[in-house]
């Protein structure tokens, strides 16, 4: 992993105006990520964790501050990035084979049969080789985000960027994609940022935590996981650091939609087994 930044969020903050009334959503949210880092954004639901993906994907424009990929300002349509949602069912197209939905991002770029050979590649590398012309209704939900997760891959982008991507999908089926992901970042080295409100999860898949809260969302902590590249299930969740890690930042993010928790971030961790 480099230190070079590739995503760099500057005095980042976002409102929205509904109706005449402006509610500041997020603050002024300063973070970096690296080259090849899985960084994961957690925080409670209604913190502004979509909007903060968003204005990260060139889809919402922030109303302060800046954020730059490679040292440029983001625009929509950047393939440096890649997006993937938490409603695969919503996000692939019925109509389209497998293939021809992973293809898609590459229409215009490349002659049709290099789209074709990279797309297969794309499903090869998440375990769909299988299934190129079936139909994503035909499919499995764990199987469909894989799809979207293959079409997120094939344009080499420099960054994945993950909403609540596995919130969907039942709990082994989300451990399998949690590994994959792991797994697609270690081969391909791109950079991941993938949001969720689930702090084991985040735990166990990032270099760093970003915890965010409150409202205005301020990032209230950066904390570095200290797990190396090579995760397992079982293992890794049964390490007493990451009891330790799960109770900090349960106790940073605090109640639920409560923005009123102090932002220290040490001390009394209130989870069972958190400290010997
Ligand atoms: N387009 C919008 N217009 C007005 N308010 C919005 C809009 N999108 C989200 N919000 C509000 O912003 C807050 C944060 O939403 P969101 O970013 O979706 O949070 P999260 O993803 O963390 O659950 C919520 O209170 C939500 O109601
Ligand atoms: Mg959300």
């Amino acid at each position: 992993m480099g230190d070079v930044a590739v995503v760099e969020a500057s005095g980042l903050g976002h409102e929205y105006s509904t109706a005449g009334v402006t509610t500041r959503i997020l603050g002024s949210l300063e973070f970096i990520v690296a080259s090849g880092e899985f960084v994961c954004i957690v925080g409670p639901s209604g913190v502004g964790k979509t909007t903060l993906l968003r204005c990260l994907a060139g889809l919402l424009r922030p109303t302060f501050g800046s954020i730059t990929v490679d040292g440029h300002p983001i625009a929509r349509g950047n393939s440096a990035l890649s997006l993937v949602f938490q409603d695969y069912g919503r996000s692939l197209l019925p109509w389209l084979t497998v293939l021809a939905n992973v293809a898609l991002p590459l229409k215009g770029t490349a002659p049709r049969a290099e789209r074709r050979d990279r797309a297969v590649s794309a499903l090869h590398e998440v375990g769909l080789g299988d299934v190129l012309e079936n139909y994503p209704w035909q499919l499995s939900g764990g199987m469909q985000q894989r799809v979207a997760i293959a079409r997120a891959l094939v344009v080499e982008p420099r960054v994945i960027l993950m909403d609540e991507p596995f919130a969907s999908v039942d709990a082994q089926t989300r451990e399998a994609l949690e590994d994959l992901v792991l797994r697609i970042r270690n081969h391909g080295g791109m950079s991941v940022v993938l949001i969720t409100h689930d702090i084991d999860e985040a735990i166990y898949l990032a270099d760093r935590v970003i915890v965010l809260g409150g409202r205005p969302a301020e990032v209230r902590a950066n904390i570095p996981i200290p797990f190396g590249r090579h995760r397992e299930q079982l293992a890794t969740k049964a390490e007493p650091e990451f009891a330790e890690l799960r109770a900090r930042v349960h106790q940073l993010i605090g109640a639920p939609d409560d923005g009123r928790r102090p932002a220290a971030d040490q001390g009394n961790p209130r989870d069972e087994g958190a400290r010997q």
